[in-house]
């Protein structure tokens, strides 16, 4: 994002079909740069009340109770804390490093903790809640006892090192020591742990049977049509049937039979290849490895392919060394194993989790189950975040059994509906309405594909992005998590913003403005221009009568964000107020319970004016707003109108400002109990732009979070997970 740091959220790996400036940059001093010069700031005075018309609540079908946002908004703030609404109680319940096994010592969070296989992770991101009753049992009604699976996306870093982690910031040069290796490794992938509600009070459950770690490590199933393929040949599997690890795991989603899916995000900075591996291929998997942003010569972001023999570090070098025409004899392939969605039993930690590669690779974000329906199709809805990328569907071959939904064994149901199917990439048309284009081999548009020839459908899972290119699909600002309507199935993205909108594109990484991706301005961060689309909008689909298996919708965007004293007319074209405005929307979650959909920022425009932030929203329907014309005028003299369609401007009652995070951090993740009287969220990365120079100064770090609110020991920041109640015992939000 935003700061002089390397930035998982933001890297990106589009680096070819429309090669992005800041792509190929892919040295990270160069990148470091760039980002600086690219993310500047906003602006100043916020002006209150604008425009409110008070014009009712909700669309009733997204609006079950009327008592829905009955809260008074939170104003945007920098305060180090974590601020909710009064009458909302957040506390903290589970940060980096906390145990989760018996036998393991307390955080000292000094630099100085090691086992964090046995711990929690780094980057608390997207996270899902799976009941238990008071047998142990998987109960989707239990509101006291639960699992949580947590995403440990990345890690607090700089020059290579998760500094943080490490007594005096670790090494930040190369080779890197194979214990600070060992360390980074496990801090990141995904962690499952066990809480309770004793009285009012969550807690997580040190010990707990069913606590268990993935890591960057762990034994990982390909499952579906690239397993057993050529192309996932490895060292480590001779038959391409299982890799280690899992990486950068982002948004989440949680499948109608009870288990866990994980999305791979952005992988691709953790592998080295050498400088001259393109000679060494000589074949089509290097249009393969540039497409998503491996360039020959690529720095990795840890250097772990460096901590020594070990093939544990050497399976980051994905060189061709060997002499084998396979690559069972080195790691060629092994990026092959990594940007997938991956499912996880949360319950049974013995079962292995499954990379369901049906469902393609990418820089993967949230997968959405469709609203499932008998007798027809699963849905998964899904996308691809860097930018200029695609958003994708998933349609399964099996129909629903709604029997499934009470599944014993969750890995053979994922089997049945995630490893037969189609893909599909979508197309936006400037008339509002849109196709999913297929992503097979019996498309001919992609088997005849002049600019790469796929040899079969594992070869489409797999280098899914190419397959897109082919059809022509819909170039978007970044699409990250999206999320079901589950009152009437309608599907939302967040699109978080984009550089490289431009109404004078140049170069091949810039684009004009289209009708779902409608806007190119500057915006101001004090005197810092942000160019292109910096605080991105939400678009939605609304699938043709078919449902899931559509290849037809329609869309418009459900809003703009904006700093609410933007321009109408270009801008702030929701007509945002002081108490609804955000930039850079990214998690997005519906809640069952409620009705509401939250909105959570992960921002670098804004946050000169707030941290980043949680917004409710009871969003209306597709087509609720009207068309609007945006007029540019070119460099030339001539204009550029761009029509688009904008959804029905929120009023005070149906989108308002929840909560304010502490300082340098980003709003993620977002599970609740099935009564809704529990939240959970994730804050990421407090503190990030903390330089590594100033580790041994507390007083120096930007955020000392939660620490400074007195959860656990020392003043590193941590990211944590935490928990919101109402103080009335109350469903969160009413
Ligand atoms: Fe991990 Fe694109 O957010
Ligand atoms: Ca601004
Ligand atoms: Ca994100």
């Amino acid at each position: 994002m935003k700061t002089d740091r390397i930035d998982f959220n933001d890297e990106d790996s589009n680096t070819s079909a429309n090669p992005s400036f800041d792509s190929v940059l892919q040295a990270r001093l160069g990148r470091r740069s760039l980002l600086r010069g690219s993310v500047g700031a906003v602006g100043t005075a916020m002006l209150g009340g604008l425009g409110l018309s008070a014009c009712g609540g909700g669309d009733a079908e997204a609006a079950p109770a009327a008592t829905l946002l009955g809260f008074t908004a939170v104003a945007k703030n920098l305060t180090d804390v974590v601020t909710v609404p009064v009458g909302y109680t957040a506390s903290v319940l589970y940060a980096l490093g906390d145990p989760l096994t018996a036998g393991t010592a307390a955080y000292k969070n000094d630099g100085t903790d090691a086992d964090f296989d046995k711990r929690a992770g780094d980057h608390h991101d997207g996270m899902e809640w799976f009941g238990m009753d008071a047998d142990g049992k998987a109960s989707r009604n239990a509101v006291d006892r639960g699992l949580l699976a947590v995403n440990h996306e990345a890690t607090t870093d700089e020059k290579l090192s998760s500094f943080f982690l490490h007594a005096n910031g670790g090494a930040t040069s190369l080779p890197r020591p194979a214990a600070e290796v060992d360390k980074e490794t496990a801090i990141h992938g995904v962690s499952v742990v066990e809480v309770k509600r004793t009285g009012d009070k969550w807690a997580t459950v040190q010990g707990s049977g069913f606590n268990f770690r993935l890591t960057a490590l762990s034994d990982i199933e390909i499952a579906g049509p690239a397993r057993g393929n050529a192309l996932m040949v490895t060292k480590y599997s001779a038959t391409g049937t299982k890799t280690r690890g899992t990486l950068n795991n982002c948004g989440t989603g949680k499948t109608p039979w009870g288990s866990f899916m994980t999305g791979e995000e952005n992988w691709v900075g953790y592998f080295f290849r050498a400088a001259t591996d393109d000679a060494a291929r000589a074949d089509k998997s290097v249009t393969s490895l540039k497409r998503y942003g491996r360039a020959q010569g690529a720095a990795t972001r840890h250097g772990w392919e460096t901590a020594g023999a070990d093939d544990k570090y050497a399976r980051w070098n994905i060189s061709k060394l060997g002499a084998s025409s396979t690559g069972n004899d080195d790691y060629r392939n092994e990026m092959n194993g990594m940007g997938f969605m991956v499912e996880i039993d949360p319950y049974n930690k013995a079962r292995a989790a499954k990379k369901r590669t049906a469902l393609g690779r990418y820089a993967h974000e949230s997968g959405a189950f469709g609203l499932p329906v008998a007798g027809k199709p699963i849905a998964v809805y899904m996308g691809d975040d860097a930018r200029n990328e695609y958003i994708y569907k998933y349609v399964s071959t099996a129909n629903w059994d709604p029997l499934d939904a009470n599944s014993t064994d969750v890995m053979a149901t994922g089997d049945k509906y995630l490893d037969s199917g189609k893909m599909y990439v979508a197309k936006f048309n400037a008339d509002g309405s849109g196709q999913w284009f297929e992503l097979s081999m019996s498309n001919p548009t992609v088997a005849g594909y002049a600019g790469y020839a796929f040899a079969d459908q594992a070869d489409v899972c797999v280098n899914t992005r190419l397959a897109a290119d082919a059809v022509g699909a819909t170039k978007m600002d970044r699409p990250e998590w999206c999320s079901v309507n589950p009152a009437n199935g309608e599907i939302y993205y967040a699109l978080t913003n984009n550089s490289n909108r431009r109404v004078d594109p140049t170069g091949s990484s810039q684009l004009a403005p289209d009708s779902a991706n409608p806007r190119a301005y500057t915006d101001l961060k004090g005197t810092t221009e942000q160019k292109g689309n910096p605080n991105g909008h939400l678009i939605r689909i609304k699938e043709a009568a078919a449902g899931s298996a559509a290849t037809s919708f329609t869309w418009d965007l459900y809003a703009l964000g904006a700093q609410s004293d933007a321009d109408g007319s270009k801008v702030n074209l929701s007509n945002l107020t002081a108490d609804q405005d955000f930039s850079s929307p990214d998690g997005l979650v519906f809640s069952p319970a409620t009705g509401i959909m939250w909105i959570q920022t992960d921002d670098g425009a804004y946050t000169d004016v707030t941290n980043c932030m949680m917004l409710a929203a009871l969003p209306g329907r597709v087509g609720d707003g009207a068309k609007k014309t945006l007029s540019y005028t070119k460099a030339d003299g001539s204009t550029l109108a761009v029509d688009t369609y904008v959804g029905k401007a929120p009023t005070p009652a149906t989108l308002k400002r929840f909560l304010v995070g502490p300082k340098d951090c980003e709003i993620t993740g977002l599970c609740e109990t099935p009564d809704g009287r529990a939240v959970f969220i994730n804050i990421q990365h407090p503190g990030e732009t903390t330089a590594l120079a100033n580790i041994a100064d507390p007083a120096k770090y930007t955020s000392q979070w939660p620490g400074n609110v007195g959860y656990g020991a020392g003043k590193r920041p941590r990211s944590a997970t935490i928990v919101i109640t109402k103080n009335d015992g109350g469903k969160i939000g009413t």
